[in-house]
């Protein structure tokens, strides 16, 4: 008989890779997961070389990690989620998807080193702390101060990262983009820009 291997079904369209999560999950999906074509051009831009470790700094249910996982296989994609419960969730989808170069921490993103990784995804995690609706949860505490906390530190992580390291920033607002990083690419709608340090 012959031997065919079928492409994984998950990675055609983001209703069928929400398919690889809860209900409650697949609803977020919208509002808070990377849409699969995004992913897939920003993971395209950060893997650029050989062997690169990216980092997505609030990796929630794990989309971006594993879209680029998939589609570029020699890049290790990390992600960082402070949340448990969407951790195991990403963990599950990696099971689930035999994603071996796909690893989940979960953590807030200040309490791990990010001198170990080459480059970063950021989709906009910490605008949750300046609206008053439309959050994942209400499990957790929310204030513009954590917004400017964060925003600060990424700031100083990123402005020691060496020249050449790569960013993705997703619906940002720009306050973690420190100005060494130049504008490198973007989509028409300006909402995903490409990023690299001087
Ligand atoms: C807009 S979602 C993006 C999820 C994922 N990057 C994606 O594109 O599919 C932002 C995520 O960042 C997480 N997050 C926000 N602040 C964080 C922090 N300080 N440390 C770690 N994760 C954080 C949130 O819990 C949420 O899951």
């Amino acid at each position: 008989m012959e031997n065919i291997t079928l492409k994984p079904t998950w990675y055609i369209n983001d209703a069928a890779f929400d398919w690889l999560y809860p209900e409650r999950i697949q609803q977020l999906s919208r509002g808070h997961w990377t849409p699969m074509e995004v992913a897939r051009k920003a993971a395209k831009f950060l893997a650029a070389g050989t062997g690169k470790k990216i980092l997505d700094i609030g990796s929630g249910v794990g989309k971006f990690c594993l879209i680029g996982g998939y589609h570029f296989p020699e890049a290790t994609f990390y992600g960082v989620e402070q949340r448990k419960e969407l951790y195991h969730f990403a963990l599950a989808a990696k099971e689930l998807t035999a994603s071996g170069n796909v690893n989940f921490i979960n953590s807030n993103f200040t309490q791990i080193d990010l001198e170990d990784y080459d480059h970063f995804y950021f989709y906009n995690a910490f605008f949750e702390n300046l609206v008053d609706e439309g959050q994942i949860d209400q499990q957790i505490e929310y204030s513009t101060s954590l917004y400017n906390y964060y925003s600060r530190y990424m700031f100083n992580a990123l402005e020691d990262k060496p020249s050449g390291t790569r960013l993705v920033t997703f619906h940002s607002l720009e306050d973690e983009i420190p100005p060494s990083y130049q504008l490198v690419d973007a989509t028409v709608d300006f909402l995903l820009k490409m990023w690299i340090k001087r």
